[in-house]
């Protein structure tokens, strides 16, 4: 039975007059990265199937805009695309700007690009093992992205990466340069890889999910580095995580995403003071508390769709228990609310 799904916005707090309107604030000077309407779509054997659209998002200097969503909601694909990691075969920018200092990187040349990834901007994962090369030692693959970017001397380098090494908390740097990736433990190889990520000093710092290998005594101090490193140097961050309590740590903006859709965005505050889309509600109940039996933890029930099975009208209807048979027959449009907040859902329109 259809039930009464309309919210009065003004009753939680929002108002609608602009929601229409989008809002760029070209007065902030701040904005290092801007993403409008971004589109990825993959090849896979003769068809082209879309796996994020309409993706729009700005990330300022020194903050740390988080994004989160389950497993396959374009995450990734939203972080590799603009560092431009997948070759052409694979998949493409379809449509869609990403702008970096007044460029579109979208629109560089490959050696352009190969300028500012790892270098201006740079990424780190959630197996260190994607970045770290297994045949070679710890510092020959840390000075040598100096190489690679900058004219220094050997022994500059190697002064700077100890340096570097000793800044995310490896003990006896010094010694460590001249070991191999697997004499490392985990958390060692975690710090190496934030290391290497941070040694030209980025504008933006892409995290995928750094913490999700790791044990929670590291990840905390993991996220504790992060954040001491971004107040040094200004750095601006796009953290990548499932995890809305790891959210609550380190972001200042949220923007969750399903399906390959951006469906909700606000300050870290308003997310957690007034979540409105229903997947959201999900992400938030499902935050595991102190002493609660694991057992009992919250999942939302379902899957994300396969690009290849998404619903026509909202993404998340399948999933929803307020979908109406509107929201399975058109797509509820993201409106701009008060403050920083942005909606996609049927209940506030
Ligand atoms: N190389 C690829 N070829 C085809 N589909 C892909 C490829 N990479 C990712 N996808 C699809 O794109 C969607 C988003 O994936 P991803 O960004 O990796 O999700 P997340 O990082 O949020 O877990 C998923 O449906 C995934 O299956
Ligand atoms: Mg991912």
């Amino acid at each position: 039975m259809a039930r009464n799904n309309n919210i009065n916005l003004d009753e939680v707090g929002y108002n609608t007059d602009d929601k229409t309107k989008l809002k760029i604030d070209k007065n902030n000077q701040d904005i290092i990265l801007d993403v409008k309407n971004l589109q990825v779509d993959f090849h896979v054997g003769k068809n082209k199937m879309t796996a994020i659209k309409n993706v729009n998002f700005q990330v300022a200097k020194g903050k740390t805009l988080g994004i989160v969503g389950e497993s396959g909601c374009g995450k990734s694909v939203t972080a590799n695309s603009i560092m431009r990691l997948f070759p052409k075969t694979v998949g493409e920018i379809a449509d869609g700007s990403i702008i970096y200092e007044g460029r579109d990187i979208v629109k560089m040349t490959d050696s352009e690009i190969r300028e500012i990834r790892g270098n201006r901007i740079s990424m780190i994962f959630q197996d260190p093992m994607t970045a770290l090369n297994p045949v070679y030692k710890i510092g020959e693959q840390l000075m040598e992205i100096l190489f690679a970017h900058q004219n220094i001397s050997k022994k500059d380098a190697f002064e700077r990466c100890v340096n570097m090494l000793e800044k995310v908390g490896i003990p006896a740097a010094r010694q460590r340069m001249k070991e191999y990736p697997h004499e490392l433990s985990g958390g060692m190889r975690q710090r190496v890889m934030i290391a290497m990520a941070l040694l030209t000093n980025p504008d933006i710092l892409i995290a995928d999910e750094p913490t999700t290998a790791l044990d929670v005594t590291i990840q905390a101090q993991v996220l504790e580095l992060i954040e001491e490193l971004k107040k040094e140097y200004n750095t601006a961050v796009l953290f990548i995580t499932h995890d809305m309590g790891v959210i609550a740590d380190i972001a200042d903006y949220v923007m969750v995403m399903y399906a390959g859709e951006i469906v909700e965005y606000d300050t870290t505050e308003g997310l957690f003071e007034k979540p409105l889309h229903p997947y959201t509600y999900g992400l938030l109940k499902s935050i595991p508390k102190l002493y609660e039996d694991i057992d009992r933890l919250y999942t939302i029930e379902g899957v994300v769709p396969a690009l290849n099975e998404m619903p026509d009208g909202c993404r998340f209807s399948t999933r929803c228990e307020y979908c109406t048979e509107k929201c399975k027959r058109e797509k509820p449009p993201l409106i701009n609310l008060s403050g920083e907040k942005k909606v996609a859902c049927f209940r506030y329109v």
